[in-house]
């Protein structure tokens, strides 16, 4: 069965432009809730860390620094199958082919300025989870 807990990240461009309100309220008005929530600056080690399954892609090492390159806002938000449910509220990697309506559509500025992650697998929720917030937040997120 699905799960009801997901990783989401309100990244460094869509925080610094003060859109995190605007990104919060769209996602509550589509069910979500708030299970944990903080604001940090990631460092180089930690970015590199969360992003090490791309480590050999072109593109890794303009998102660490991107990622690192001011505050963002990592939450836990359930939903029922929220794993799902948030990738098709975000919408497609490049925001240029994101579907009307979706987070990228409305606040991403480009395929790496995306303003929003998502886990990708219950598993990876959970893993990721686990890299932002202590074992009690996350056992009483469940
Ligand atoms: P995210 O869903 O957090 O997962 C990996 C991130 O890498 C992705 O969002 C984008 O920010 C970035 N990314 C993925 N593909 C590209 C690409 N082709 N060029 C630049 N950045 C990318």
């Amino acid at each position: 069965m699905a799960g009801n807990i997901t990783l989401t990240i309100i990244k460094p461009d869509a925080f610094g432009a003060g859109k995190a309100g605007k990104v919060l309220a769209h996602l509550e008005q589509q069910g979500f809730t708030v299970r944990a929530a903080r604001v940090m600056h990631l460092t180089q080690a930690q970015a590199g860390e969360f992003y090490g399954v791309h480590r050999e892609r072109p593109f890794y090492g303009s998102l660490v620094s991107f990622m690192t390159s001011g505050p963002c806002m990592p939450m836990i938000l359930e939903k029922a199958d929220a794993v799902a449910s948030l990738r098709t509220a975000i919408g497609a990697t490049d925001p240029a082919q994101a579907d009307e309506g979706t987070v990228r559509k409305l606040f991403a500025e480009s395929k790496e300025r995306n303003a929003i992650h998502a886990s990708d697998s219950d598993e990876n929720a959970e893993r990721e989870s686990r890299f932002f917030f202590s074992e009690s937040d996350v056992l009483a997120a469940k």
